[in-house]
């Protein structure tokens, strides 16, 4: 089976309205010449106050090759959730994906593999599609349990979902010594990993549910990464975090993975 690759920007929290809007406009820019039906599934997540300016960017340009992500949701429709913004307030702003499950947010923000999975369900039932990330600290790699710690937060995350639910949405192994420190795991571990979790993904449901998810793999992508990356079996693109935040080196990682 074919996988489409997907190249996901991951913003984190920089650029103020202009400069996202001023780097929304640079990737289309650099990708005009570019035949759609060419490109990977292209991908920006800009912070929550930029979506909007981000988004009217997007719809401006209208040509459909870059589309919206949040970092980020709350599993609630809405109530009183002082501070937080529900699938359908992002679905509203565009975005047709939600990053999940970040090691930064399970770290500095107490993101739990619960939480994760009633983000996944609300994202999903409101037709968005979930970036579900995970990834090991340098002391589990360490202690040897990565695949095992792995497999449980991927398991956890998609407790419950539906096969076809599961075969649309996306996964990003993302270890966490690799995140914005230069050290990219090497490709092949990172390709070992990738196919121990489509095999977890078709222990939980079929062969054809794990042939269909889109894996990604996420920490210090660069344009000198991606086509060794992208040349392995079961990394089907990558999120990227430091060089998604020029329209230059996140066109060339897009363009790599062509
Ligand atoms: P870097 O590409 O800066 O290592 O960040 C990776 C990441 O966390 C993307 O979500």
């Amino acid at each position: 089976m074919s996988r489409k690759p997907v190249i996901a920007g991951n913003w984190k929290m920089h650029n103020l309205q202009q400069a996202a809007i001023d780097l929304t406009n640079g990737i289309m820019q650099e990708l005009k010449s570019e035949d759609k039906n060419a490109l990977p599934e292209v991908i920006i997540a800009p912070t929550f106050t930029s979506l909007y300016a981000a988004n009217k960017a997007l719809r401006d340009c209208g040509c459909g090759k870059v589309r919206l992500a949040a970092q980020n949701c709350y599993f609630e429709e809405k109530g009183a959730f002082t501070g937080e913004c529900s699938v359908q307030m992002l679905k509203d702003t565009g975005c047709e994906y939600i990053i999940i499950g970040h090691s930064e947010r399970r770290e500095y923000f107490g993101e739990t593999d619960e939480m994760v999975n009633k983000k996944a369900k609300s994202i999903l039932a409101e037709g968005l599609v979930p970036i579900i990330c995970c990834g090991e600290s340098l002391a589990q790699r360490e202690a040897g349990v990565t695949d095992y710690h792995i497999a449980s937060q991927i398991t956890k995350a998609l407790r419950d979902l539906s096969a076809s639910d599961v075969a649309k949405s996306i996964i990003a192994y993302e270890p966490i010594w690799a995140i914005g420190t230069g050290k990219t795991c090497d490709s092949t571990e990172a390709n070992r990993v990738i196919a121990m979790i489509r095999n977890v993904v078709k222990g939980l449901y079929d062969a054809n549910t794990a042939d269909s998810i889109r894996i990604l793999y996420g920490g210090s992508v660069k344009p000198n990464t991606i086509k060794e990356q992208m040349a392995q079996s079961d990394i089907d693109g990558a999120l990227v975090g430091g060089a998604s935040l020029t329209a230059d080196s996140f066109a060339q990682i897009v363009k790599g993975a062509m």
